[in-house]
């Protein structure tokens, strides 16, 4: 099998938040670190694959702080674990203001990108050779990312009978009416 090292598609982006990004109340709008999300997860798969990637599932966003406008937004992202066709790619997410230079760690997730060939077939993607304790790490937590979103998929699919839905949602904020 074909290995890869993950420092070379390891990849670090830095976007200005200019003041269109804004929502209502000032901050930035949650869908464009989401959007740049993508395209840095975009990148660093394909870098590692040489291949079209596409967005399989997403892991674990959570925005811990909001991003000001006028912030640089730094995105480091490197490929965590490697199945047969896909990539669970990490990225951490850190909003620079430049006046008090105050860093804030906003948001760490973790894309899953699969690999398409030149006719849209899923292909497979090298192997990851790991370096440092840390990539073990990281390949290790891949692996359970990948389980837990495996076993939720699967409890998400389990077809209740009514009573028994009706009965998880007794103590719930929810008045049913059938
Ligand atoms: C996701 C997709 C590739 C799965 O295809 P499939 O033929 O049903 O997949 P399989 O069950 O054979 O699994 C193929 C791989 O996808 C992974 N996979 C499938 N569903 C998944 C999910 N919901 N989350 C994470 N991984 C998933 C499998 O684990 C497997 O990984 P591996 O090859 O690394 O072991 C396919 O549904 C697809 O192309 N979806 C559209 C993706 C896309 O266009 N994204 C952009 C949206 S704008």
């Amino acid at each position: 099998m074909n290995y890869k090292e993950v420092q070379d598609s390891e990849t670090t982006y830095t976007e200005l938040m200019i003041p269109s990004y804004a929502n209502f109340g000032g901050k930035v709008h949650g869908g464009i670190i989401l959007s740049l999300l993508d395209k840095v997860a975009y990148i660093c798969a394909s870098k590692h694959s040489h291949q079209y990637c596409v967005t399989v599932s997403v892991e674990g966003v959570e925005f811990k702080s909001p991003v000001e406008v006028g912030d640089l937004v730094e995105i480091k992202a490197s490929v965590n674990y490697v199945g047969r066709t896909t990539m669970i790619v990490g990225m951490r997410v850190e909003s620079f203001n430049p006046r008090d230079g105050i860093v804030r760690h906003t948001n760490s997730c973790y894309f899953t990108m699969a690999a398409k060939d030149e006719h849209g077939n899923l292909t497979e993607v090298p192997g990851l050779k790991l370096t440092t304790e840390t990539q073990v790490r990281r390949f290790c937590e891949g692996k359970i990312i990948r389980k837990l979103s495996q076993e939720k998929r699967e409890i998400l699919k389990s077809d209740l009978a009514l009573a028994e839905m009706k009965e998880q949602c007794a103590q719930e904020r929810c008045s049913i009416t059938i």
